[in-house]
């Protein structure tokens, strides 16, 4: 019985032996191997970062990109602003393009007028208006203002009477441009003259008429001495 047991306790010792140098052992194969996993894990977050940084840089580039792309349709708009600008502006034009201007008056728009230059007021300023679309033609001052950059066409016509100079003279921006002309004589009592121009003119130049320093016109419900013009067309 003696014996038994303890064999039984030989036994026992020399499988807990076995056992605790089998435990032994594991314990040390799983250090390393937590050692490689850890190496592992922070290889893996290295590589995530690494790729997270290569999505960063693309992004920003995408951004750049974009940004510039933009820029670019910005661009475009602003040109295609520009240009309905301009339609909007020619909008209700004629054929040849640009704003509807013409106009036409007569110097007096009752009675009768003789008129000598003078000082206070240069201009001869024609009263009786058959046409003024735009309102270029101020009938105030007997000044015509270009409302938009491009060429025109003006004529006028004067008539004078008995011994006197008869004559006018268009004029832009106050320079003389063209003219009509009839010296004093006697004997003829009635004298038309006339001229016509085409101008280049800027928006907002002026085109006007003035007497000769002597000359003298006349008008009535007639219409003998007339102003008139249009745009031809816009530049
Ligand atoms: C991460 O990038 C660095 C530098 O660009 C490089 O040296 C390293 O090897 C990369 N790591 C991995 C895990 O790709
Ligand atoms: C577009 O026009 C606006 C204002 O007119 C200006 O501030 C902007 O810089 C322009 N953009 C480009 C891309 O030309
Ligand atoms: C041009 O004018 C007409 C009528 O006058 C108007 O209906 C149209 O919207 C205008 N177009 C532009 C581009 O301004």
């Amino acid at each position: 019985m003696a014996h038994t047991t303890l064999l039984l306790f030989a036994v026992l010792g020399c499988l807990s032996v076995g056992l605790g140098s089998k435990q032994r052992g594991d314990f040390s194969v799983t250090d390393m191997d937590m050692d490689t996993a850890k190496d592992g894990d922070i290889k893996a977050l290295e590589a995530r970062l690494n790729a997270t940084e290569k999505e960063l840089e693309k992004v920003k580039s995408d951004v750049q990109l974009l940004e510039k792309e933009n820029q670019d349709i910005m661009a475009k708009l602003n040109d295609t602003v520009e240009e309905l600008e301009k339609i909007k502006k020619q909008n209700g034009s004629t054929t040849t393009g640009g704003p509807k201007v013409a106009f036409s008056a007569s110097l007096a728009a009752s009675g009768e007028i003789y008129l000598k230059q003078s000082d206070a007021s240069p201009n001869l300023v024609y009263k009786r208006i058959f046409t003024n679309t735009g309102d270029a033609y101020d009938s105030k001052t007997g000044t015509f203002t270009a409302p938009v950059k491009g060429i025109y066409f003006f004529s006028f016509s004067t008539f004078g009477y008995n011994d006197f100079l008869s004559g006018a003279i268009l004029t832009k921006n106050g320079h003389y441009m063209v003219s009509s002309y009839d010296p004093p004589s006697t004997g003829d009592r009635g004298d038309t003259g006339g001229n016509s121009a085409i101008l280049q003119l800027e928006k907002g130049e002026r085109v006007s008429m003035r007497l000769w320093e002597t000359s003298q016109v006349f008008d009535n419900l007639n219409g003998h001495t007339t102003f008139s013009g249009f745009l031809l067309f816009p530049l």
